[in-house]
């Protein structure tokens, strides 16, 4: 059987192998016939005027530079008729007819809108995660493009930074299987069907280590911190089989990623084994000039040493290239290399046996916005709301009596669908107004009051968080007539439901904030409403982990629903009403205040650890807050009660490749059936580099019924035992271990052992 085994993997992997010389031999025929500027030409990407843009440069005369062959690919633009007359400059008035790749933002969907990328994460459930991206590749080549900017797999342990929203939050290991999870999503098992697309792993790397959070800022890391907690993701989504990745604006060590030779060369390709293409971000390669490296053609001639093989809208490359090769200072050697990785991607694609595969106008009727792909959002965002809190089993609530409904996302289908939604249409979400009413029919009332501005700080914030359109409409009534309005209202029901929280642009790219409570003008409404002494459920819209100390002392509910996306208001009202018992843990540690950022579940012990009892003086602490954090990772509450029994081990001595098995008993002790997310954690007390207090090493999603117990097991190798030690070898050092299996990292049932080699 073994054997067996081994000769089916050899055979599947010299297939892999052939496939790929052949697709290389091809691409090295076309090079062959390239002229220098044409090969140039294949790694410039640029975005025509009318799209997405994400900077100050936009690109010009893109015609005549797609009918002369100075372009390899095209990004910001959708739609078959629009992307058929792209190709057809390409294919048609280019001397080799070489065709485009089209590459646009579908972080979180094309046009049926999922909730954003860290709602999702907060399912913990894979299959649903794979699925949207599924669908997002669905509905993307239906309207015309085989390249997805996504999955952003930074890992983020800073809620200040904008775009924690767009990735899967502070762990290696879950965000490592996300990340798979998504490029299979997006890829499929043919990446040269019509229906999947290539995936683009970004940002590579680091990047969610800004300093301050403060977006596009300095990242400085030691190796083993990149090693153990920051490149796990990247690398997964690589042994997922990604085609490309995207370079970070960041820099590492000093050196800008898309100029960093170690990152880009010595890493991706040498150690790791990539063998798709690199993609800039943004202008990343001009920036380079700002970050004091060189100027442009020094910054560029630079980047393609280093391994990037294609530059976004910046034209460094187009422009100078061709001298820097005349000058020595790159080889033409290089220059093929990139040519090569690109035109192998446009094969991989399918491009080249019909550069119109993509381009079918009669899919986007069928393939986008179908109820399928409605039905699968709603239940994605079911899935990744979180509840915080559920004193006296408020909720769920029931179909009877007056529903106070205030707050300014209340009645908001702008805000529903989140950041990075480029083709996603915001007049096609449900509001949550909308949703309850639609579940509730006839058989309860709804007083719906606006209640607040999102902000009342029009001066500046305002402003800038809708820089991108309005998001936020500012109510011109004063804020103590609308507030007296929805005290009257909630003084007339039985339940508040106070939809608050963050618009869409408060969170996402170049959105970092420094204070990152719910704006003012909100927390006057709920303090308002609070005393009028009727139950209060908060519903929270957010991008990111908020401060919420009061919101959590005085709500009787806090169910965090993020940016639920399309079908945010129905998936809202499932959960409300129970239909769906929620089942969502954060991925991110909601921390009590600013001032304990960056705060993350799997931080180290220090020489002078503080247990949290007492003020002892000279302990790793501070003299004005807690350590411990608002709501730690992996926490989430539902409607039912579990309870996990102390967790029994398969043996508490081994020895070298043994195996083992951690068990506990879960039992669904309440009312309703539910969904437990069962975390497994390890912790090692003692290694010869200094070890995290513990990491997740594992985790299922189980159903049961109400009453029902069942076993849960986990087989434990020393694959979850080992780490990276002081040379950057991935090691496990025998000794003593303790297993964690619990409902978050903080509430778990502990086992030791001993693992010796
Ligand atoms: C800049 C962003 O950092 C990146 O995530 C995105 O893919 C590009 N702009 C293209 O829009």
């Amino acid at each position: 059987m073994k054997k067996l085994l081994t000769v089916a993997i050899f055979v599947f992997f010299s297939f892999v192998s052939f496939a790929q010389n052949d697709i290389t031999s091809k691409a090295k025929a076309i090079l062959a016939k390239m002229t220098l500027e044409e090969k140039i030409g294949q790694l410039n990407l640029i975005i025509p005027g009318d799209g997405a843009v994400t900077g100050s440069v936009v690109s010009s005369n893109v015609e005549n530079k797609i009918k002369t062959g100075k372009v390899g690919g095209l990004f910001g633009i959708y739609t078959p008729e629009k992307i058929r007359k792209a190709q057809d400059l390409a294919v048609k008035y280019s001397r080799l007819h070489i065709p485009m790749i089209f590459g646009l933002d579908v972080i979180h969907g094309h046009k049926t809108i999922f909730p954003i990328p860290l709602g999702m994460s907060a399912s913990w459930d894979m299959g649903l995660i794979e699925q949207s991206a599924q669908i997002a590749a669905k509905e993307s080549t239906a309207d015309g493009l085989n390249w997805a900017f996504s999955p952003m797999v930074d890992i983020a342990r800073d809620a200040r930074w904008g775009r924690i929203s767009e990735g899967s939050g502070e762990d290696p290991y879950l965000g490592g299987e996300i990340a798979k999870a998504m490029v299979r999503g997006y890829q499929g098992k043919d990446l040269s069907s019509n229906n999947t697309m290539m995936a683009c792993v970004k940002h590579f790397a680091l990047y969610g280590g800004a300093e301050a959070g403060r977006e596009y800022n300095t990242v400085d890391m030691s190796r083993i911190k990149m090693y153990e907690y920051y490149l796990p993701p990247y690398k997964a989504a690589l042994d997922a089989g990604a085609g490309s990745f995207m370079s970070s604006f960041n820099e590492i060590d000093g050196v800008p990623a898309t100029a960093n030779k170690w990152l880009l060369t010595d890493l991706l390709r040498k150690q790791w084994g990539f063998k798709g293409f690199v993609v800039s971000d943004y202008t990343s390669v001009n920036e380079m000039v700002n970050h004091g490296i060189g100027d442009l053609q020094t910054v560029t001639a630079r980047s393609l040493k280093a391994g990037l093989d294609m530059d976004m809208v910046g034209e460094g490359m187009l422009t100078t290239l061709q001298k820097s090769l005349t000058e020595g200072k790159v080889s033409l050697a290089e220059i093929d290399q990139a040519c090569l990785r690109i035109l192998e991607a446009k094969f991989k694609l399918g491009l080249f046996d019909d550069p119109y595969r993509y381009i079918d106008e009669a899919r986007p009727a069928k393939d986008i916005l179908s109820t399928d792909n409605r039905t699968a959002a709603r239940n994605m965002a079911a899935h990744s709301m979180v509840l915080l809190k559920n004193d006296k089993q408020v909720l769920p609530l029931k179909k009877s009596g007056t529903i106070a409904l205030v707050g300014p996302l209340a009645d908001n289908r702008r805000n529903m669908l989140g950041t990075w939604v480029v083709a996603g249409d915001w007049k096609q979400s449900v509001s949550v107004l909308e949703g309850i009413k639609q579940a509730i029919g006839n058989s309860a009332n709804i007083i719906y009051s606006k209640g607040s501005n999102i902000t009342d700080d029009t001066a500046l914030f305002l402003k800038r968080v809708n820089a991108l359109g309005v998001e936020a409409e500012i109510d011109s009534r004063s804020p103590e007539v609308m507030i007296s309005e929805a005290v009257a209202a909630a003084n007339k029901s039985d339940v508040i439901v106070a939809v608050v929280g963050e618009s869409a642009n408060m969170s996402g790219e170049a959105a970092s904030r420094a204070d990152i409570g719910i704006p003012a003008s909100q927390q006057a409404l709920l303090k308002a409403l609070a005393k009028t002494g009727k139950p209060l459920v908060i519903v929270l819209i957010n991008g990111r982990p908020l401060t919420l100390v009061w919101e959590n002392e005085h709500a009787t509910a806090i169910l965090d629903a993020w940016a639920p996306g399309t079908e945010a208001g129905n998936a809202v009202a499932d959960v409300l009403f129970g239909k769906y018992n929620p089942s969502g843990k954060i991925t991110a540690t909601f921390p009590r205040s600013v001032g304990q950022i960056p705060i993350y579940y799997n931080h180290k012990n220090t020489g002078r650890p503080f247990d949290g009892t007492g003020f002892p003086k000279y302990k790793s602490n501070y003299l004005d807050e807690s350590n411990e954090p608002l709501y730690p990772f992996g926490y989430g509450l539902s409607y039912t009660s579990f309870e996990y029994s102390p967790v029994m081990l398969s043996k508490t001595k081994l020895k070298g490749e043994e195996k083992l098995t951690a068990t506990v008993t879960l039992t669904n002790a309440g009312k309703y059936a539910g969904e437990e997310v069962v975390q497994l954690y390890i912790t090692d007390p003692v290694a010869s580099v200094t070890r995290a207090v513990k990491d997740l090493k594992g985790f299922q999603k189980v159903l049961l019924q109400a009453g029902e117990s069942k076993e849960i097991s986990f087989r434990i190798t020393t694959e979850q035992l080992s780490f990276f030690n002081s040379d950057l070898k991935k090691v496990w050092e025998p000794g003593k271990f303790i297993v964690h299996i619990g409902t978050n990292s903080s509430h778990v049932q502990s086992a030791e052992l001993e693992w010796n080699k």
